[in-house]
């Protein structure tokens, strides 16, 4: 069985998020998203709170499940058999900052970084500009799905 691993802060997971783990799903038999600690962001949600928005908004009988660590993403890799990371590239500037992540969890692990590209109409969707029109009180429903949506009008009310 083939099991991969899809890192993130997810903060929250946006409709582009959901797009890369069912590409992801489409390749391995068990696909993992999740939610890491990125030491340079501050989060929104708790990773808790960010593993039931991801669990609410997978599809029935998914083979993607969702869970936190806030050690390597690598240790989590190993711990759990998994043989690929994926990560979803928006634009070039996504894979500069991904180039180094993932060049330096193969040196740790030997386990390699799958690059997948997202849906070219979900390039502008970031969970920070979704939190910043979300604080404005704007429109988020077509970056987030329903219950990620309620969970940010809460924080934000
Ligand atoms: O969605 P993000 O913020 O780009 O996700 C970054 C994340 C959480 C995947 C990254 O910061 C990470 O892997 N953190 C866990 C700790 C770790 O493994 N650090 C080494 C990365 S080379």
């Amino acid at each position: 069985m083939t099991i991969a691993v899809c890192p993130g802060s997810f903060d929250p997971v946006t409709y582009g998020h959901l797009d890369v783990f069912a590409r992801a799903a489409k390749m391995f038999d068990q696909v993992i998203a999740l939610v890491g600690v990125n030491a340079s962001k501050q989060a929104l949600f708790s990773a808790e709170e960010r593993v039931r928005l991801i669990t609410e908004c997978l599809p029935e009988g998914s083979n993607v499940r969702a869970d936190a660590t806030d050690g390597l993403v690598v240790d989590y890799c190993v711990n759990v058999g998994a043989t690929a990371i994926v990560k979803g590239l928006r634009g070039g500037a996504d894979l500069a900052d991904e180039r180094s992540m993932a060049l330096l969890n193969r040196e740790l692990t030997g386990i390699d970084t799958v690059f997948v590209l997202g849906d070219a109409r979900l390039e502008h969707v970031a969970s920070s500009l979704v939190k910043d029109v979300a604080r404005h009180g704007g429109n988020i429903d077509s970056f987030v799905p329903p219950a990620v949506a309620r969970a940010l009008k809460k924080e934000f009310q």
